[in-house]
């Protein structure tokens, strides 16, 4: 999705979500040894999750949908592909002010999840790269539908991102499998799966379950949030979704979504709910700062980064 279909819902709370609110709300979770067990929203966008297990507090960025536009000649051949999206630019160094403020903070992972430009033009990825390393921090990357898509090229949704992956954006993953990967940072493990075509394959859920099935905390980080009540019919795992509920897929030029989404997005959705061990599910995609909890669980939707916005995140005992 784009900032030009998704401002107008800005502001808006998503109902059944917990609305973002100053202050400290606390939500308990049904968390267990080595889960989250509590939850508490402070200023905007900033949350404290509860592991009481854990020995180090960490602190996470978590930034989505920067959706930066910077082309140049080398990409001419891609101008019909571009010009749309160009129109909605990041604000002016809205990405290297987030990361110069994760370094600030002391953050110990900068959480990238998706559309942080929104074209896989050579001037983009490299401006990304050249920034993320200029910082010192430690990242993990997981596509948006956006990052690998020239609107107007053929193929599938699944083919183009292959195709744009293994020619622009792999540096992105240092060396990791762009559509499964996991690190542990100070004991909490991050899982990023790329659903940025809204569904998941087999290979995908297994890793899950597998990364997951180690017992240590784990967050999980996708592009696409999960479907839950208020969240809205972007989601993986949306019983809703499907080709004909699609409504940008002319504007987008690209092929209609499939007619439901594979099993295996659904069953990620069960996996993850019922996850003993699960600390929080961070996206973004959807625009706008989003949370929820459903059976316990966390799920945090950030807001557009084009604007500067992004969410800290502290994972810790009980302080
Ligand atoms: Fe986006």
């Amino acid at each position: 999705m784009d900032g030009s279909r998704r401002d107008f819902i800005k502001g808006l709370s998503a109902g059944g979500a917990g609305a973002l609110a100053a202050g400290c709300v606390s939500v308990p979770a049904d968390g267990c040894a080595n889960g989250a067990t509590g939850y508490a929203l402070g200023a905007k966008g900033s949350v404290r999750i509860t592991v009481p297990g854990l020995r180090n507090a960490l602190r996470v960025f978590v930034v989505g949908d920067t959706h930066l536009t910077l082309r140049d000649q080398r990409d001419v051949a891609y101008d019909g592909c571009t010009a749309r999206m160009a129109r909605y630019p990041a604000r002016d160094g809205a990405f290297a002010q987030t990361l110069a403020r994760a370094k600030e903070e002391n953050a110990d992972l900068v959480a990238l999840v998706g559309d942080i430009v929104s074209y896989p033009t050579l001037a983009n990825v490299e401006y990304v790269m050249k920034e993320l390393e200029a910082s010192g921090l430690d990242w993990i990357y997981t596509a948006g539908n956006h990052d690998w898509h020239f609107e107007g090229l053929p193929g599938s949704d699944v083919e183009q991102r292959a195709e744009w992956t293994k020619r622009r954006l792999l540096p992105l993953y240092r060396g990791g499998n762009p559509l499964m990967s996991s690190k542990v940072v100070k004991g909490v493990r991050f899982v990023a799966i790329d659903n940025s075509c809204y569904h998941i394959s087999r290979e995908q859920l297994d890793f899950w379950e597998a990364e997951s099935g180690k017992g240590d905390p784990t967050v999980l980080l996708m592009h696409v949030p999960l479907w839950v009540e208020g969240f809205g019919l972007f989601t993986c795992g949306n019983p809703q979704w499907g080709a004909a509920t699609d409504p940008y897929w002319e504007i987008e030029r690209r092929m209609r979504w499939a007619e439901r989404q594979s099993p295996e997005s659904f069953a990620l959705r069960e996996s993850v709910l019922s996850s003993p061990n699960l600390v929080a599910v961070f996206t973004g995609h959807i625009h706008t700062a989003m949370t929820a909890t459903e059976r316990g669980k966390f799920l945090l939707s950030v807001p557009a980064n084009k604007t500067g916005e992004c969410w800290s995140v502290r994972i810790g005992c009980p302080a």
